[in-house]
């Protein structure tokens, strides 16, 4: 499950549209193999590979720490939505669905009202959604990050009433693959007023604080200290990084050097 008490971190690889199933297979081997031994069993290490190879992962990982997640899911059950995939067909692959993620939202399109029905369909399945959020270039530039990323928490989250298991990524848009991450100072600011600002009035203060957020965007192995060991911050998203075994391990190593 994501973690529920604060302290605890997390460390999300989203590979996106690479690697097919041999390729996912070594990589997810090799992060396996260089995790072995290492205690890094109190940080939830999650690996979200397209979904043609997450039957094969999921037997890679088997008897190891780590979790599986898919990149994204249909908010329908089942029927007629010819190449789609729902979150009852991931059940018993992966726990962990990414929802939202921006290039779902600004190369394909979803709305906020397309992840909101999602994320209550991933709960349905009692899987555990990690929304992504965050704001264009544009959007900060014109002063808008905080009333887009307001927007995004709201909306994805109207009607859902209890949250336990969910997890929030804030990735502006403008820090991710671009190998510039937002400042620590940048990223704090949105996660306490506008991301747990918004969670303790749409629930309350307790959920607000025990709900992991993590940050994405240009996260690597010699930048990701300055984004851990504060308590706004439950760990890392991360994409480029994430498709580099010996990187991504050198970040669940930094990320273990952070736990309480
Ligand atoms: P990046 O991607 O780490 O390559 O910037 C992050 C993401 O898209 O989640």
């Amino acid at each position: 499950m994501v973690p529920e008490k604060a302290g605890q971190l997390m460390v999300i690889g989203n590979w996106k549209m690479n690697t097919n199933v041999p390729e996912g297979i070594k990589l997810a081997s090799k992060i396996r193999e260089l995790l072995s031994g290492k205690a890094y069993h109190e940080i939830e290490v999650v690996l979200c590979p397209p979904f043609t190879s997450i039957a094969h992962i999921s037997d890679v990982l088997s008897g190891s720490d780590l979790k599986l997640g898919a990149q994204n899911v249909f908010y329908e059950k089942e029927g007629p939505f010819t190449g789609e995939i729902s979150a009852r067909m991931l059940l018993g692959l992966c726990q962990f669905v990414i929802i939202g993620h921006s290039e779902r939202r600004h190369v394909i399109g979803e709305s906020n009202l397309d992840l909101n029905a999602k994320i209550k369909e991933v709960f349905s399945q009692d899987m555990n959604p990690i929304l992504c959020v965050g704001e264009t270039s544009e959007e900060r530039d014109s002063g808008l990050t905080n009333v887009v990323v307001k927007e995004q928490i709201r909306q994805a989250l109207d009607g859902v009433e209890d949250i336990n298991g969910l997890a929030i990524a804030y990735e502006p848009v403008w820090a991710i693959g671009t190998g510039v991450p937002a400042s620590f100072a940048q990223v704090e600011d949105v996660i306490e007023s506008v991301i747990r600002g918004e969670l303790a009035t749409c629930y309350d203060d307790v959920i607000s604080r025990i709900t992991p957020v993590l940050y994405g965007g240009s996260v690597s192995s010699s930048n990701v200290a300055e984004f851990l060991g504060h308590s706004s911050i439950q760990g890392t998203l991360l994409g480029g990084a994430s498709l580099d075994a010996c990187e991504f391990v050198k970040i669940v190593d930094e990320t273990a050097s952070h736990l309480q």
